[in-house]
């Protein structure tokens, strides 16, 4: 597979990948991912030359946790679930969460990171990977109907058109008879961060959401989605981790809510 024809959309995937393998190096790694440092050597990704500060890494490395959280929880307490990992990039965040055996787990994405999946990551009986673009109509047609389901997405939103961003969600509310959505929030300031900072400038020139800041915006777009809670990453219990004069910072942003949607954020909804 030949990565270095992905288009600025696909390469994407390499920032939250190289987060991940940063933090699996740290002496206290946040979700301990055991693939990701191996699919980027195996990818031929030269993780030198990753241009994420500290803060960034720290930050993928929480919204990992917390959405696997998300998984786990729910797949105890629906142990027949099916699991949609959406822009699933190089994340194999089924080896972290280690689901039930009947647990089927859908990794969707563009054709060419199915692909580019396939060598590096380790092959499960119940992994399907789904090649498709989300912003397509029949984008949910491959997958099975009447059975729980958790869809989670970390780093997408900002790839999808508003318009194919509610079509998505509206379309998981209607496919399956109840189950979560979960995804990191993307605001309008990560919209103007993201085009300032090193390690997203990147990407600013293929986002596509116009961003949201009101967590209750997507009902309002799909009455069926019932706001589940905002999971912040300054009131995550790793910012114990966290250098000093960081952890301060972060313990006062921790007390607004508004502060705390700046950051990272996951966006948790039931249907
Ligand atoms: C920032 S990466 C995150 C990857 C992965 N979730 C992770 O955390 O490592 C965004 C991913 O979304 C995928 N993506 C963007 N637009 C998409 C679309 N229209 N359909 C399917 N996947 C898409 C990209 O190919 C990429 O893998």
């Amino acid at each position: 597979m030949d990565t270095t024809a992905f288009t600025a959309v696909e390469n994407s995937l390499y920032l939250t990948l190289d987060g991940r393998a940063l933090d699996s190096r740290a002496p206290r790694p946040v979700p301990g991912d055991p693939t990701a440092a191996g699919v980027a050597e195996a990818l031929g990704h030269d993780r030198g030359k990753a241009p994420l500060v500290k803060s960034q890494v720290f930050d993928i490395a929480v919204r990992s946790r917390i959405l696997d959280d998300v998984v786990r929880s729910f797949v105890a307490r629906h142990p027949d679930a099916v699991v949609l990992e959406l822009g699933a990039g190089l994340d194999g965040r089924i080896e972290r969460v280690q689901p039930p055996s009947t647990v089927d787990w859908y990794d969707l994405d563009l054709p060419a990171v199915v692909s580019a999946r396939e060598r590096p990551l380790p092959a499960h009986p119940n992994v399907h990977p789904i090649a498709a673009d989300l912003t397509e109509p029949g984008r949910l047609d491959r997958l099975p109907e009447g059975r729980p389901a958790v869809a989670v997405a970390a780093g997408l939103v900002a790839f999808l058109p508003q318009e194919a961003f509610v079509a998505l969600l509206s379309g998981l509310a209607h496919h399956f008879p109840a189950g979560e959505i979960a995804f990191n929030s993307y605001t309008r300031f990560h919209l103007w961060a993201i085009k300032d900072h090193r390690g997203t400038g990147s990407i600013a020139g293929v986002v596509a959401n116009p961003a949201f800041d009101d967590p209750r915006d997507p009902q309002r777009w799909v009455p069926q989605l019932q706001p589940a809670g905002e999971l912040f990453a300054t009131r995550a219990p790793e910012v114990t981790l966290q250098p000093l004069a960081m952890r301060w910072f972060t313990r006062l942003a921790a007390r607004s809510a508004a502060l705390s949607r700046r950051g990272t954020c996951v966006l948790r909804y039931r249907f």
